[in-house]
Parts: C-alpha cells; sequence; structure tokens
C-alpha cells in the first residue's frame, strides 16, 4: 500500500487540535501532504500537535469556524502561503453547546433554542463556511480537489434525547449532497465521514468517562467484535476521500462504525 497518498497536496483541517481531527491531520502529513493548515479555537493544544508534526509539514491557525469572516481569512492565509488548497477536512464540531454536560439532553419538549442555535452555528453553519470557502478557492484555482465533512451515524436515524445534535448532523449530509452536486462540474468532490461512538476528549467530556471507559459504554452496540473504533480508523476513511484512491466517489457519506447502523 503506498504510503504517499497526499503528495504535495495542501490541506486544511478544522477541529484538527484534538480527537479525530488531530489523528487526521497526523496521518495526512504522513501521507507525503506538502502542508497540513490545522484550524481550530484550542490554540495552545494546535500548536503542540502543529509542533508534533512537524513545521515543515504542518502550521496552526486560530479559526472560529462560527465566524465566516475568520473562515474566509484562514482560506486566504493557506492560499497565499502554500499556493492552493486540495483538501478541506471540514471537522470542527461540538456534541453539545455546554461543555461537560448532556445539555440537559435536549429533548423535544424541552429544547434549549439558545444552546441549540450554538451547537448549530459551529456544526452547520461552520461546516458551510468552510464548504464555501474552500470550494470557491479551488473554483478560483482551478484545483480539482476534495472536500470531506464529519458527519455522523446520527445523521441517519432519530434520537431520544440530543435533538439538536441529530439535526445538526442530518444538515451535513445535505450540505454534503448539495454541494457534491453543484461543485462536480469543476471536478470537486465533496464527502462526508460518519463515525460512530470515538473516545475522544469531546466524547470523554460529554459522557464524563475515561476513554476505555466510554469504549466498554458503547462496545455492545457494533456487531463487529474485536476491534475497538479509535479515531485512526476514521482518519484511515478520511484519507481514502481525500485521495486520488476515492477519484470517482463523490456525494457519498462513508459511515466508519463497526456495524453499528446494520445492527
Ligand atoms: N467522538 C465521537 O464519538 C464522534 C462521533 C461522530 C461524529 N463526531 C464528530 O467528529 C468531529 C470531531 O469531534 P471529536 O470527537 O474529535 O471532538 P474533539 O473535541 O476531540 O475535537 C473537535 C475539535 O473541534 C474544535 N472546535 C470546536 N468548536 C470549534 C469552532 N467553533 N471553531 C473551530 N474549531 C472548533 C475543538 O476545539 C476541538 O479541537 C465533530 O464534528 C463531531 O461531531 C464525533
Amino acid at each position: 500500500m503506498s504510503n504517499n497518498k497526499l503528495e504535495g497536496k495542501v490541506a486544511v483541517v478544522t477541529g484538527g487540535a484534538s480527537g479525530i481531527g488531530k489523528a487526521t491531520a497526523s496521518l495526512f502529513a504522513d501521507h507525503g501532504a506538502r502542508m497540513v493548515v490545522i484550524a481550530d479555537i484550542q490554540d495552545e493544544l494546535g500548536q503542540q500537535v502543529a509542533a508534533s508534526i512537524g513545521s515543515q509539514k504542518c502550521s496552526y491557525i486560530h479559526c472560529d469556524v462560527t465566524d465566516e469572516e475568520q473562515v474566509r481569512a484562514l482560506v486566504e492565509w493557506t492560499v497565499q502561503n502554500y499556493g492552493q488548497i486540495d483538501i478541506m477536512f471540514s471537522n470542527a464540531g461540538i456534541l453539545c453547546s455546554k461543555k461537560g454536560t448532556s445539555n440537559s439532553n435536549q429533548v423535544v419538549l424541552d429544547l434549549d433554542l439558545e444552546a441549540f442555535d450554538h451547537l448549530f452555528a459551529v456544526n452547520v453553519r461552520g461546516m458551510a463556511a468552510c464548504v464555501k470557502h474552500a470550494a470557491r478557492a479551488m473554483v478560483d484555482k482551478r484545483v480539482r480537489g476534495s472536500i470531506i465533512c464529519t458527519a455522523s451515524v446520527t445523521a441517519s436515524f432519530g434520537g431520544d434525547k440530543n435533538t439538536d445534535y441529530f439535526m445538526s448532523k442530518h444538515a451535513v449530509l445535505g450540505l454534503v449532497k448539495s454541494a457534491s452536486k453543484q461543485l462536480g462540474a469543476h471536478g470537486i468532490r465533496v464527502n462526508s465521514v460518519s463515525p460512530f461512538a470515538v473516545a475522544t476528549p469531546a466524547l470523554c467530556s460529554q459522557t464524563r468517562l475515561e476513554a476505555e471507559e466510554a469504549e466498554k459504554l458503547y462496545e455492545p452496540y457494533t456487531c463487529l467484535k474485536g476491534v475497538v473504533l479509535k479515531e485512526k480508523h476514521v482518519a484511515d476513511a478520511v484519507l481514502f476521500l481525500a485521495s486520488q484512491d476515492s477519484d470517482l466517489v463523490t456525494g457519498h457519506d462513508m459511515v466508519v462504525d463497526a456495524g453499528f447502523l446494520g445492527k
């Protein structure tokens, strides 16, 4: 198997300071990406991750995806410094809007719409802004790029709580399907990756569990046994969607769930 699937490519990873984004930024660099730009709001962590990957291959920039101006500036800065954007991994997202809580579970009868708006600002509006500005830069530079958004298995069914989160991930699929149709004429592919539970800092904070405990909690819900879903598994799927291995794949939602949805 080639170890250089992204040779010479310039990639942006939002939410790259932690969890799935961090693992993917590192895998992109391992696969020969010329530059991986990590965009996040956790500046110290983001800088640490970029330094651990290496300043020749990775840089960090502060970007709050809820602010379109910051997203526009992220894209402009990347193009100015590295010439173009080949890959946008729009991954920044939150599981609930109040850190360390389950947001009163956000059931319909008791929906906190302020929390709802905040979650949508990150998971939906932020995602749309990243797709919009990356696509504009790709069209402008005539780059046949690849855009990947992080959706979730929660995009495929309804939940008995966390209504706003489930809704936000359904919206990501709508964005991906629409953008893939519209951008195909420019040779730009748009896909999503949909993980089941991965014991990232976000999930551990929400469940108030250690990573191993969280993995044990979700294990009974999958049908594929003897494997624990980790950030690396999601990163592998994103790498496939980012690379030429998926040259003809667009508008696709790649589920990485150890058989959760099929169970
Ligand atoms: N962990 C899971 O079980 C799971 C399952 C399915 C989907 N997802 C999705 O995966 C993505 C990554 O989540 P994770 O689990 O790796 O969480 P994480 O918290 O480890 O990483 C998310 C990163 O996004 C950043 N971020 C949050 N708000 C931001 C903003 N406004 N602007 C820029 N960056 C921002 C955070 O600072 C963090 O570094 C999210 O979209 C999440 O919804 C996670």
